[in-house]
């Protein structure tokens, strides 16, 4: 029942799949958790930190800036080492260090920009699945999510075209302004985007775009160093060659630390103005003690090892998980899995008929043999492609290669048990 007072925004930051997950894993601490998207607490990196600040503090001046106000986009020599993270290839023009602004993680990064771009009403076509958590931003602002569908390379561009046709011929073209995508070992389906689909989808932004209705691309990096496997691809920045289009996000979070919370955008010139604003009028500038500990960390060249040793640590797991996934899930007919590069998910297909959220059983069934997951229809955009219940996400993040082996095999019991119409 709507509680008198409360604003619109209050009523669509309502029924948040995540709160409830987190609470169950809260309350039923003996299950394994397959469903945390947190970073490994062993991992964390209190050597580098430790040394940042121990330097930070030795000059008194400079710890004192450090514990004043920053200013709303952030502290500058962070924000110049931060076009370094574009990497982006020798010869190509880099953004301006006013095009970098640094937020409270990436996630407040996406809440401007959808902030600035996006009236209620408006929709972003997002990839079939995509991360929830976006989900719920554009939700929270009333706006629409529209699936675009996707295979094992991320978002189909002829399916982009076929939503942007059918959004037209509905008359909604211009309630669209943007195109939002995880490129980089998708959240929640560690799958990534080859290049030609990059250049494809920013051709595309551009060719829809009209006069007065530009169709911004956010590229959220957020997994881009964590790649165990193959070479990086440039980000897609370097394809948008008027550097109009593309937003790019980016975040320490899980390469360093998420609890300094320090993310980034690179913005095109038309839009710092409009983010820096809706920051000045939240918070005018983010944390800047731990601004100043990030510029430290890369100053001092202890990101780069650590990323090294994060890459070692994850591939293992992942490497855990995929042979718990051939033992376990290979026997059971029907069930697939997509074998991720890099990132942290592995995202899980059953057969058609097993619904892996609450309407069906196999979740409770789950609980019973000791494990969790992210049902996948949480992370299915409210419009366009239809959700598919019959998936899950998977993390590795947190668990220990033991829970990753006893949390595959609970889980494949649980699948049997539901398949055998015994649960
Ligand atoms: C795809 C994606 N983007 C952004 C984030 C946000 O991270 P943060 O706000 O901590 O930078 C996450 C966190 O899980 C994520 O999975």
């Amino acid at each position: 029942m709507p509680v008198q007072g409360l604003s619109r925004r209050a009523a669509w930051a309502e029924g948040q799949p995540i709160s409830d997950l987190m609470a169950t894993a809260l309350a039923n601490p003996q299950l394994i958790s397959l469903a945390a998207g947190f970073v490994d607490q062993q991992t964390l990196p209190v050597g580098p930190t430790h040394a940042a600040i121990e330097a930070l503090v030795a000059t008194p001046e400079r710890a004192r800036r450090a514990l004043q106000y920053g200013i709303t986009p952030g502290y500058a020599p962070l924000r110049e080492r931060l076009i370094e993270q574009l990497e982006l290839p020798p010869g190509l023009p880099a953004p301006s260090v006013e095009q970098v602004v640094i937020t409270a993680g990436s996630n407040q990064l996406l809440h401007l920009v959808c902030e600035s771009l996006l009236d209620p009403g408006d929709i972003v076509l997002c990839a079939a699945p995509t991360y929830l958590v976006f989900l719920g931003t554009l939700g929270n602002l009333g706006c629409r999510s529209y699936g675009v569908a996707t295979d094992r390379q991320g978002m189909i561009p002829e399916a982009l075209v076929e939503a942007l046709e059918r959004l037209e011929h509905d008359g909604e073209l211009s309630r669209v302004k943007a195109i939002y995508l995880v490129p980089y070992f998708d959240n929640p389906q560690g799958v990534s985007m080859p290049q030609h689909r990059r250049e494809a989808v920013v051709e595309i932004a551009k060719r829809w775009s009209r006069r007065n209705h530009h169709l911004h691309v956010i590229e959220d990096a957020a997994y881009r160093l964590l790649r165990y496997e193959g070479d990086d691809i440039p980000s897609m920045w370097t394809v948008d060659e008027e550097h109009d289009t593309v937003v790019v996000a980016g975040t320490f979070s899980k390469t360093f630390s998420p609890g300094l919370r320090v993310g980034w955008g690179i913005l095109p010139e038309h839009l710092v103005r409009p983010v820096c604003n809706q920051k000045g009028n939240i918070d005018f500038g983010s944390p800047n003690f731990n601004q100043f500990i990030m510029a430290e960390v890369l100053d001092q060249g202890l990101f780069m090892p650590h990323v090294e040793y994060l890459r070692k640590a994850y591939s293992r797991k992942l490497e855990c998980m995929l042979a718990a996934a051939d033992r376990e899930f290979g026997p059971l007919p029907g069930v697939e899995w997509v074998r991720p590069q890099g990132g942290l998910y592995v995202w899980v297909t059953l057969p058609e008929e097993i619904e892996t959220g609450p309407s069906g059983t196999l979740q409770d069934v789950a609980m019973e043999e000791g494990v969790l997951y992210v049902p996948g229809q949480y992370c299915f955009p409210l419009e366009g492609e239809p959700a598919h219940a019959n998936t899950m996400r998977l993390s590795f993040g947190v668990p220990t290669c033991e829970n990753i082996e006893k949390g595959m095999a609970a889980l494949a019991r649980a699948i049997r048990r539901v398949m055998d119409g015994g649960a």
